[in-house]
C-alpha cells in the first residue's frame, strides 16, 4: 500500500477517480460509474460526494453525471458550454470556469487546464457543443498536488503545468486510439514532471490498446513511479 499523506486516491476504473481528501471533501472526476464497464461489479458507492469535476462532454466521461446529481447533489464543475448543458438538465450546482482559471472548494484549490482532444455531449441523437475539453491540476491543503489530464494527446505546453504547479501524481490516458498512448503518456509524464505516474483509460474497450507495462518500459530509468492500481483499488 502505498502512503499517500491522509488522501485516498480511488481509480473506479477508465478516467473516473474518487479523491477523499484528509479533511473529508470528497471529490469524483468524471462521474462515469455503475454503467461503466470497468467499475467492479462490487464497487461500493461513497457516501457522499461533494464536488464534481468534468473533464469534458463525451459519454465514457459524464454517462453518469444526472445520476450522480440526482443521489449526491455535488457541485458540478466543468467548462462553460458544458455545465450550461449540466444546467439545462435541471442540475442545481455548477461552477462554469475556462482554461486557466482556478476555483476554490474548501481545502481544495483546482485549476482548470488545456487538453487536446473533442468535446461533444450525444443528447437525443444529436451532438451538443459541450466547449474544450480539459483537465485539472488539485492543489489540496497538506497533501501532494494532483493532475488528471483528461482524454488528450500529447502536447509540449504540458511543461507549462510543470513550471507552474509541479505536479507529484498524474493520472493519464495510455489506451491510445481516443487518446495518447504509453510512449507519448511517458513523454507527458516527464513533461509534467510528476514522481508518480498512474496510468488510465485502458482497457475498457478493445481498441484501448495501452498497457502499464508499456508505459513502465518508455519510462525506464526516468525515475517516475507507474502506480499499475486496479479498477477499484485506492492509494491512501
Ligand atoms: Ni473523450
Ligand atoms: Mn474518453
Amino acid at each position: 500500500m502505498q502512503h499517500f499523506h491522509g488522501m485516498t486516491l480511488q481509480w473506479v476504473g477508465h478516467a473516473s477517480v474518487l479523491l477523499q481528501t484528509k479533511k473529508g471533501t470528497s471529490i469524483l472526476i468524471d462521474p462515469w460509474l455503475e454503467s461503466n464497464p470497468a467499475c467492479p461489479k462490487d464497487w461500493k458507492a461513497p457516501k457522499k460526494i461533494d464536488l464534481v469535476l468534468c473533464t469534458h462532454g463525451h459519454g465514457d466521461h459524464i454517462g453518469d453525471a444526472l445520476a450522480v446529481d440526482a443521489k449526491y447533489h455535488p457541485t458540478f464543475v466543468g467548462i462553460y458550454e458544458l455545465t450550461g448543458w449540466l444546467t439545462s438538465k435541471g442540475v442545481k450546482k455548477t461552477v462554469g470556469m475556462n482554461l486557466g482559471g482556478s476555483y476554490r472548494f474548501q481545502d481544495v484549490k483546482l485549476t482548470m487546464v488545456e487538453a487536446r482532444h473533442s468535446s461533444g455531449i450525444e443528447d437525443n441523437g444529436t451532438i451538443v457543443y459541450a466547449g474544450e475539453p480539459a483537465g485539472y491540476v488539485l492543489e489540496i491543503e497538506g497533501e501532494p498536488t494532483l493532475y488528471h489530464s483528461g482524454d488528450t494527446a500529447l502536447f509540449s505546453d504540458m511543461q507549462l503545468i510543470r513550471e507552474l504547479y509541479a505536479p507529484e501524481i498524474a493520472c493519464l490516458p495510455i489506451g491510445d486510439h481516443f487518446t495518447m498512448g504509453p510512449r507519448a503518456a511517458a513523454m507527458a509524464a516527464q513533461y509534467v514532471g510528476c514522481g508518480k505516474a498512474i496510468p488510465i483509460h485502458y482497457g475498457t474497450f478493445p481498441v484501448l490498446t495501452g498497457t502499464p507495462a508499456e508505459l513502465r518500459e518508455h519510462l525506464a530509468g526516468k525515475k517516475i513511479e507507474v502506480i499499475d492500481l486496479k479498477p477499484g483499488e485506492s492509494l491512501q
